[in-house]
């Protein structure tokens, strides 16, 4: 496309099986949802840096080549909370070995630090449009590896789930390095519930990664069951066995609360729903807030204003939803 961009987008995703375990090389399924975060951008004359973000604010810096690394330096601005996009922008400009100054817009439906991957789409979805904008045509591949590699820089522990959704949609088994999409998994009633609580990935991620160096022998058991989990959930979404996929849904929550990543806002909107007829809810995502999914097949407005009588923003998503666009 080269010189401005248009319509570069990625969706955001839901955990069904397997958040945290994955870290520790146990599957995860997750699913990519229709609510998605719009990258567009344009070059500008000189060798500077913008980035406006509707709902995070804004950075400005210079960009410059320093010790044969092209960097974006005296960054001012909204830094901290636009780090995925400046870091994925400087490690794009690395991998093609090409700079020009530009400028980058971004609107997102996705609450940030929701749990419904908000990082994991700006940062793919910045990578595809900077490689646009330089006219540079990437594979997908290297996308999700750009969006990747600047994941663990800010975040660091980080599975591929994230940037594997983002890119490719649809329903993925995530393992390690691997990921295989699952096609056949396209109707399920799951109602996102928000509790509108900022959680911080990395920090979760960090307090799981101190409980486990802290108590193997009970923390290690707990994640190989999630894996379990994951897989025996993902035969169950293969032969529709909907009440099972609930029972399992909720084993998933009571492992996640021991590994202690719920919240109390999760766990009112996790009881709220299954007293409404939700067959399984569980937390999505990293947790300590966010958001949680409850699988109803039949009551959906019942759960919708539960989650709601419960303060919470309550999400129709449509699950399996297209990955990167651009
Ligand atoms: C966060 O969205 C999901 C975690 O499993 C971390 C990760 O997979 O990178 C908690």
């Amino acid at each position: 496309m080269g010189e401005s961009t248009e319509e570069v987008s990625a969706p955001g995703q839901v955990f069904l099986f397997g958040e945290h375990a994955v870290v520790y090389g146990q599957p995860a399924l997750a699913t990519a949802i229709n609510v998605r975060t719009d990258v567009s951008g344009e070059i500008l004359d000189g060798p500077k840096f913008e980035v406006v973000s509707e709902k995070v604010g804004h950075v400005e810096g210079n960009i410059e080549k320093k010790n044969g690394k092209w960097i974006i330096s005296d960054k001012g601005g909204d830094v901290e909370e636009l780090s995925f996009v400046t870091k994925v922008t400087e490690l794009t400009f690395n991998h093609v070995q090409n700079a020009r100054g530009l400028k980058l817009h971004i609107e997102s439906g996705l609450p940030l630090g929701s749990g419904l991957g908000s990082s994991s789409a700006v940062t793919t979805a910045t990578a595809a449009a900077v490689s646009s904008i330089l006219d540079e045509d990437l594979e997908r591949e290297e996308i999700a590896q750009l969006a990747f590699d600047a994941e663990i820089e800010i975040q660091g522990a980080a599975s591929r789930t994230g940037v594997n959704v983002a890119t490719y949609g649809g329903f993925l088994r995530v393992l390690e390095d691997e990921r295989k999409k699952l096609e056949e998994l396209s109707e399920l009633g799951l109602i996102i519930g928000y509790t509108g609580k900022y959680a911080n990935t990395g920090e979760l991620v960090a307090g799981v990664r101190a409980r486990r160096e802290e108590k193997p022998e009970i923390i290690n058991p707990m994640i190989e069951t999630i894996g379990n989990i994951t897989d025996t959930g993902i035969k169950a979404l293969k032969k529709d066995e909907l009440e099972k996929i609930g029972v399992l849904i909720n084993a998933n929550q009571n492992l996640l609360e021991g590994l202690g990543v719920s919240s109390p806002e999760l766990r009112t909107l996790i009881k709220a729903t299954r007293d409404s007829g939700a067959i399984g809810a569980k937390l999505t995502g990293a947790g300590g807030g966010g958001c949680m999914i409850a699988l109803s097949p039949n009551n959906r407005e019942d759960i919708v204003e539960a989650i709601e009588d419960e303060n919470g923003k309550a999400i129709k998503a449509k699950v399996g939803a297209e990955g990167l666009r651009y």
